[in-house]
């Protein structure tokens, strides 16, 4: 597949997980990427393994704390400098602070917000900056949650970042549309990664009995949804929030031991 070749992509918090599957799917697809994450030798080793087993040396570690907005910038200066040109970025990183609401320190509340919202924001930025000066319009993703749509225990601060980012989506794509720039977030549900494998050994069972289709979410369904708003065929969609999730948020679990059916019928 070369459904991206020649674009350059630019994914952040890609050394793991997630996005680490992102930059893998868009290098086979022909793209250039800068492979951004917090850590350095993460972020080489990623750049390295991707390059590796596609045969190609089609990504180049990018490392940077995207909180820092100097530091963001100036990676992002580098990236274009050294390809030329900017056609899609993906604001992944996030960072996931579990803690109770009546807890939390504002110092966690900065570290959430300044990965997550102040992070996603500037990225979005420094890539329209870009892609607006090209002329030739562009796709920015932002990585939302099912939980920045469905109320989840200790991830408030979590939560409201995940809600601020779908929201943020829209109001980019309003900014953004005259230049051909469409902004769009994914919503993941529960995904089974390094991290939340990690988090739970059974992870992939206990949110596969609450799917509707019966299976945890993978590194390859989010791909899949991001390669399609990344391309041409999705060229009419913006301002939108791509849940995926196997239905998860479409479901309203019933009351403890509700019946099924009312007794009698
Ligand atoms: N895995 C899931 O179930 C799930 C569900 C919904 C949403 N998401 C979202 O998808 C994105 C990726 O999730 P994941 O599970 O792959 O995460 P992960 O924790 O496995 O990987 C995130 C990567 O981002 C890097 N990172 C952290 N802080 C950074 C920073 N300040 N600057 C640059 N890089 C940084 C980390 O080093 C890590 O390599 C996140 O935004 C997350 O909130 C994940």
């Amino acid at each position: 597949m070369s459904a991206f070749l020649g674009q350059s992509v630019f994914i952040t918090g890609a050394g793991q997980g997630i996005g680490y599957a992102l930059c893998s799917a868009f290098a086979q697809a022909g793209a250039w990427v800068g492979l951004n994450d917090l850590d350095p030798d993460l972020a080489q080793q990623a750049t390295d393994a991707i390059n590796a087993s596609i045969g190609q040396a089609r990504v180049s570690a990018v490392p940077c704390d995207v909180a820092d907005t100097f530091a963001l910038e100036q990676a992002f200066q580098g990236w274009v400098a050294q390809h030329g040109r900017l056609d899609v970025v993906i604001a992944n990183a996030g960072i996931t602070d579990y803690g109770t609401f009546l807890q939390t320190t504002p110092a966690d509340f900065d570290r959430v917000t300044g990965v997550n919202l102040r992070g996603s924001y500037f990225t979005a930025q420094y890539a329209a900056r870009q892609m607006v000066a090209q002329g030739r319009g562009g796709r920015i993703l932002l990585m939302s949650s099912v939980v920045g749509l469905r109320a989840h225990r200790n991830l408030t601060a979590y939560g409201a970042t995940k809600a601020g980012i779908a929201h943020m989506a829209t109001l980019l794509a309003l900014e953004l549309g005259e230049h051909g720039i469409t902004v769009n977030a994914l919503a993941p549900g529960a995904t089974l990664t390094e991290r939340t494998l990690q988090d739970d050994p059974q992870y992939a069972e206990n949110w596969a009995s609450v799917s509707m289709n019966r299976r945890c979410g993978t590194v390859e369904d989010v791909v899949n949804a991001a390669l399609f708003l990344a391309s041409p065929a999705s060229g009419h969609i913006t301002a939108q929030t791509l849940v995926v999730d196997g239905g998860w948020t479409g479901h309203s679990p019933l009351a403890t031991n509700h019946p099924d059916l009312p007794i009698g019928r």
